[in-house]
This record gives structure tokens, sequence and C-alpha cells, in this order.
């Protein structure tokens, strides 16, 4: 039994069509956004004076019976009812008799699901706001324990400059602030309110559509009856926010899964979120990592698939509608799990202190430091970093570090190359300190960034 059959179309759905058709198994994820959508109707409705008072407490109390039977797992969803509206609606008339009828009065599915939608997502941004609330404090808590620990940073890959672990893990940090604001701001265009809009045309009920949306938490009603049921630019920007933060996961993920391989030995997942293989009893594998690198491609993929969807729509609602709902939820889904487990991950972790030591020093990390030095004694810059170079193809010829060239050598390429002070160049720890602008890897700076940064988060958690 649907509802809508019957009337103007008296016979059954064909097979196939009833299988494009029905989306319940997928919108029924929309339940609470559903129930909460339709008693905030039926009280518009009840103010407004198109139900009695009688009639809006007998829907009312019905929906919550619905909104009990669905909670405890006593609810049947019925796939030839099509889609989450329709199975709850008949649910009323068969609890209510037919008031429940009266229900839909004055609205369409139309309004009806671009609400449900936008509650949804409401609902589902908190969650990942929160999610993302505790990943960026479980990095903050590492970079905190990890103050004193040197590693190299790198370009290309390729070791660069002497820094420090947490003025890493802070940088991670710095992309997920900006993510959480590009998921707040779309969250904030996202936040009003379709109902009263109708199938594309409004109504002409007296519905109030001020007090609905106050009821349902929106910042009001949406301005343009054929915009608010047709326009799904809310779910475009959401999803790109949680595309950028995916790729951003991903970029995280691609560190934790170098990190963790034998050749830098920078990271030792637990093993709570390690794996083995079925085959080689040795391997403890960094899958979380690249699991989430894996779930930000879906994330992109339901960008993708949004943006596309509503491209060559005109103006009025299209069936084709129906298809935005599994790219916004797998989006939801992918980033709160992948969130979730890399907090986990990295509070878990351990860091290899021993490992990024060693690392600092091979690789000639101080080669800026020394052309840095030649600088301050009035040598051109250029001429400096000649010098180094040729230096440092001197080293390696010898096979040994730039800090291990005798001092004969030093002074052979340049006659300022001596003196303690270019021992202090040449040490990564005096290195990082030197590096003492505001954003860079000296102590001060970055607790002074810890400090900020668990400000920022602070705030975030309201
Ligand atoms: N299941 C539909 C969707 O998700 C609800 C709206 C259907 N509207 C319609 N006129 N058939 O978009």
């Amino acid at each position: 039994m649907t509802i809508a059959r019957g009337g103007r179309l008296p016979d059954g759905l064909d097979r196939a069509m009833e299988q494009l058709n029905t989306s319940v198994d997928v919108d029924s994820a929309l339940w609470p956004d559903d129930i909460q959508g339709s008693i905030a109707h039926a009280r518009g409705l009840g103010r407004s004076g198109v139900l009695s008072a009688a009639e809006t407490e007998t829907i009312v109390s019905g929906l919550e019976r619905i909104r009990e039977e669905i909670e405890q797992g006593r609810f049947v969803w019925d796939r030839a009812r099509e889609d989450v509206h329709m199975n709850i609606e008949a649910r009323l008339v068969e609890l209510v008799g037919p008031v429940g009828g009266k229900l839909h009065t004055g609205r369409s599915r139309n309004d009806q699901v671009a609400t449900d939608l936008r509650l949804y997502c409401r609902r589902r941004g908190q969650e990942a706001l929160a999610s993302l609330d505790r990943l960026a404090g479980a990095i903050v808590d590492r970079a905190e324990g990890e103050l004193d620990t040197l590693m190299p940073a790198y370009t290309h890959l390729q070791r660069a400059q002497p820094s420090r672990l947490s003025h890493h893990l802070l940088a991670w940090q710095e992309l997920l602030r900006r993510d959480r604001g590009r998921l707040e701001d779309a969250l904030r265009r996202a936040n009003e309110s379709p109902l009263g809009a109708g199938a594309v045309a409004g109504s002409g009920f007296p519905l109030d559509r001020e007090g609905v949306a106050r009821e349902l938490g929106f910042a009001g009603p949406m301005q343009n009856s054929i915009d608010a049921t047709g326009s799904r630019d809310f779910l475009m920007e959401i999803a790109s926010a949680l595309s950028i933060l995916g790729m951003h996961l991903s970029r995280i993920g691609e560190e934790i899964v170098l990190w963790s391989s034998v050749e830098f030995g920078f990271m030792t997942l637990s093993d709570a979120f390690s794996t083995s293989s079925s085959m080689m009893p040795q391997k403890k594998n960094p899958d979380v990592a690249e699991l989430v690198r894996g779930k930000s491609a879906r994330i992109l993929g339901s960008l993708t698939a949004l943006l596309v969807l509503e491209k060559s729509l005109c103006f009025g609602y299209g069936r084709d509608l129906q298809e935005d709902k599994e790219p916004i939820f797998d989006a939801f889904d992918a980033a709160i799990v992948s969130l979730d487990a890399l907090a986990g991950a990295i509070s878990t972790a351990t860091f290899r202190r021993d490992r990024m030591r060693a690392a600092l020093l091979r690789g000639h990390l101080c080669a800026t430091d020394v052309a840095d030095f030649l600088a301050t004694r009035g040598v051109p810059f250029r001429e400096a970093h000649h010098v180094v170079g040729a230096l440092v193809r001197e080293a390696d010829t010898r096979g040994v570090e730039l800090s291990e060239l005798p001092e004969s050598a030093l002074v052979a390429a340049h006659p300022l190359l001596t003196g303690p002070e270019l021992k202090s160049a040449l040490d990564p720890e005096a290195a990082v300190e030197r590096r003492a602008l505001v954003g860079g890897p000296a102590k001060p700076r970055v607790q002074a960034a810890i400090a900020a940064a668990r400000a920022f988060w602070k705030a975030s958690e309201r």
C-alpha cells in the first residue's frame, strides 16, 4: 500500500519501477528529522487554526509514539511505502486514524524532504564537529608531550632543516582549525527552513512559516519557495568542507603510513589501531591510516555526485534529487569514522624519539645555518649558499656530515668559516631555537602555539 496510489494512479507499479522508486532503505536514516519536522509542522497548523487543538495533539502524540517505536526497533519499514515520509505518515494514520491524514495539509514531500535534510546535516554536522575537536585535542596533547623531540623538517620528502615534532603536529592541527571554520560556515548557511514552500509554489494555507522555522531552530524561513524545494547547494557546501577535511585526514594518514614504515621508523601505532596479514606473520600494518586515506576518496566522490546530480536540473523539484541522500550520508559517515579512528590512533601511538634524533643528524640539515652564519658576517647570501653547497659536496665525497668536516676544510672553503659560533651554526638544537619568528619551531613559539591551539579548541567546544 502506498499513500499516493489509488487516486490518480490506480494501477500498481512495475517491479523494476518499484525498485527504482523506493528509497526507504536509505532515507529511513532521516527519521529523527522527519518526525521533528512533522511535529513542528503540525504545531504550526494548530497555531494557524488549520488544525484544532485536539487534532494537533493527536497528531503530535502519534508522531511521538512512532519515534518510540523506531527507537525501540519495533517499527516495520515497508519498501512499498516508498520513502521515510510515507512510511511514517502511513503509520500515523494506522495509529491515530484518518485525522493523521491532516498532517500533510499545506505541505509537500518536496519541502518536507528539504527540511529533513537540513535538520539531518545540522545533527550530523554537530557530531562531525565534536569528532573534529577530539582529534585536534589529541594532536595538541601529543604536541605538548613531545615538545622536546627534535626531528627534521622535510621538503620534497628530503630532510631539509632541523625542527621539532610538536611543530609538525601543530601543522596538522592548523588544517583542522580551518576545516572547522569551513564546516561551521556551511552549516550556518544551511540552517534555514524550507517548510511552507510546499511542492514548489508555496501554499494557500495561512502557515506560520516563521514560528515553524523558530521551533526547528532555523534562522528563519527560506525566502523563495522554488529555491527552497529544488536547491541542494547546501549539501554541496557541506560535502566540500568534508572533502577538504577528508583530504587533510588523508595527508595525515599518508604521513602515518610513512612514519610507521621500517624505513622511517618515526612512529609505532598501538595494536588497537593496527592489523596483521593473513599470510605474513611478522606484519603490523598501519591500516587505520590507509583506510582514512581511502575514505577521503569516497567523500570527494560524494561531492562530485552531488554537483553532477544538480548541474542540469531546471528550477523546481526533480526526482533526481532523491539521489542526494546516499552521498551526503556517506560523506558524514566516512568523515566521522575517520576522525574518530585517527584520534584514537594518534593518542595511542608511540613516537620514536631516537629515530627522529638519528634522522636529524644525517643529511647536512644545518647547511642553511652555515650559509646564514656567513651571511650574518657580510658575505652575500648567494655566495654563502655556493660556498656551503661545495662543502656539502665535499662532505658527501668524504662520507661525512657537514658538521664532521675538519676545520681546515671549512676555512679553505671560506676564511670566515671558523670560531665557536660556527659550532652553534652546526648544532641542530641551536638551529631550531634560532628560528624564533612567529610561526617557527623555536620552543617558546611552539609553547605559545600550543596555548593558542588549546584556547581555540576550548572555545569551539560549545
Ligand atoms: N523521496 C523523495 C526524495 O527523496 C521525496 C520527495 C518526493 N517528491 C515527489 N514529488 N515525488 O526526494
